[in-house]
């Protein structure tokens, strides 16, 4: 993958995220959900841009002392399968490792198996379950977790 920048989300860049975000989940975050993260101490917000200018894709961490977790990671529809997830999630591993997080937890729709299979080649671990945490359809969470060495 070429041409890939990694940079904060920034207020211009929510109509495009909501978008993706809509186009993606069944469950959406609003677009104001995501301007009041925006604002909050501790919760990082990126996007990764292909081709430049364009959002290919967006994760969401939020960090609390040492511990981290993955709230939000999509990659738009068409982009999907050219490892962007991937490098985005690499990306956010690293400003994790950076603001001293030791463990990156994220809940998993059961069902998601391209998700856990990345998360997997990332060595998270599946710890636990969270029954019916879904809507739309409802269905169990997996927790997995990744220590960040
Ligand atoms: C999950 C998601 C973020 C992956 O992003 P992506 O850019 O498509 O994934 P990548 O191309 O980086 O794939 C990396 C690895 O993940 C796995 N993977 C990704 N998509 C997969 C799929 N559809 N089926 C099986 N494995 C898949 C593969 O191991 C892949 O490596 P490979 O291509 O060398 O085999 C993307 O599919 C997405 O946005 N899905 C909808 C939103 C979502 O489910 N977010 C996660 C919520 S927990």
């Amino acid at each position: 993958m070429t041409e890939l920048l990694f940079r904060p989300m920034v207020p211009g860049d929510l109509p495009e995220v909501a978008g993706i975000e809509g186009d993606t989940f069944s469950t959406p975050w609003r677009e104001t959900t995501f301007r009041s993260l925006l604002e909050r101490p501790g919760v990082e917000m990126w996007i990764a841009e292909h081709p430049p200018g364009i959002v290919a894709a967006y994760a969401v961490l939020w960090c609390i002392h040492d511990e981290g977790e993955l709230a939000n990671l999509a990659v738009r529809p068409t982009l999907q399968r050219r490892g962007i997830g991937a490098e985005l999630l690499d990306c956010v591993l690293g400003v994790a490792q950076e603001r001293g997080v030791k463990s990156v937890y994220l809940e998993v729709r059961t069902s998601n198996e391209a998700a856990q299979t990345l998360y997997a080649s990332r060595e998270f671990q599946q710890v636990g379950v969270r029954r019916n945490y879904y809507d739309r359809p409802k269905e169990d969470a997996w927790i997995f977790v990744k220590r960040l060495v």
